[in-house]
């Protein structure tokens, strides 16, 4: 499918999406998030695809929501609506998404980094909430993803003051899982996915659904699901395969069932 804001390609079993409206540092605009939307959702339900990486330019990842696009809405519509709803779709997507974040990852742009699974970031990589200095507030997760990535001292830093967080202070922060050189981010972030994506599939979703579990629940429920989905893995051939190749000593050959 051809898309305008969005470049995707597909390396071996790794999906990649790049955003691409440079003229306004990839500003997240409606376009852009149906065409992401059916990005995730086509590499989805793609069969070859273990795997997906959304990045940016050199500059900006995302400098947040398009604020041209927005600044009319009335409150009306936004409410009728439901504005900004529609990214929850991102966060259905059950194959892991990892951002590679550059440069500016701004309000919505920060938001959307949060909405995958984790987040590289290169040391150029600068994450913001500003929404404060426009007169609104986080409107796609800020307030509560980021709260509960990096806790309420420095979420409340951020989003009150609209501050920039740099990639050392958001691997400190817990915000980012790695920092990587600049020119090493693309290839990091694929490097990354393609070992997922060389896993069993059903692991690797369950491993997943199993994380984001945590952020849902109390302590013994989240135990309590992890277990029951450890023992449905014993039903695959993939975990005879993966224990048989470890006491063989040789790599496994996952068919993903
Ligand atoms: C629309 C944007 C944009 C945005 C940048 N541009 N960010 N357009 N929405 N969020 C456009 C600029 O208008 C400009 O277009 C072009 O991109 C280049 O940007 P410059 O500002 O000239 O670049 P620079 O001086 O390098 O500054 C970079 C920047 C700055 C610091 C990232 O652009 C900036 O502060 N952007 C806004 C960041 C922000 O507030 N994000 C949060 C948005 S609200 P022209 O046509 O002039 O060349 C949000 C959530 C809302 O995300 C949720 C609650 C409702």
């Amino acid at each position: 499918m051809a898309y305008d804001t969005i470049i995707t390609e597909t390396h071996g079993k790794v999906g990649l999406i790049t955003l691409n409206r440079p003229q306004a540092l990839n500003a997240l605009n409606s376009q852009i998030l149906t065409e992401l939307v059916a990005a995730v959702n086509a590499f989805g339900a793609d069969p070859g695809i273990g795997a997906m990486v959304i990045t940016g330019s050199e500059k900006a990842f995302a400098a947040g929501a398009d604020i041209k696009e927005m600044q009319s809405i009335s409150y009306a519509d936004a409410y009728a609506q439901d504005f900004f709803v529609g990214w929850e779709e991102l966060t259905r997507a059950r194959k892991p998404i990892i951002a590679a974040v550059a440069g500016y990852a701004l309000g919505g742009g920060c938001e959307l980094a949060m909405m995958c699974d984790f987040i590289i970031a290169a040391d150029t990589a600068k994450f913001g909430q500003p929404e404060i200095t426009l007169g609104v507030i986080p409107g796609m997760g800020g307030s509560q993803r980021l709260t509960r990535f990096v806790g309420k001292a420095k979420a409340m830093d951020m989003c009150l003051t609209g501050r920039m967080m740099d990639a050392a202070e958001a691997e400190r922060s817990g915000l980012v899982s790695r920092v990587v050189p600049a020119s090493d981010l693309v290839e990091e972030a694929l490097k990354a996915a393609a070992k997922i994506a060389a896993f069993s599939l059903p692991s690797v979703m369950m491993a997943k659904e199993a994380v984001n579990r945590a952020f849902e629940t109390t302590l013994a429920e989240g135990l309590r699901f992890e277990r029951r989905l450890f023992h449905s893995l014993f039903a695959l051939d993939d975990q005879k395969e993966g224990m048989a190749a470890f006491a063989e000593k040789r790599k496994p050959n996952f068919t993903n069932r």
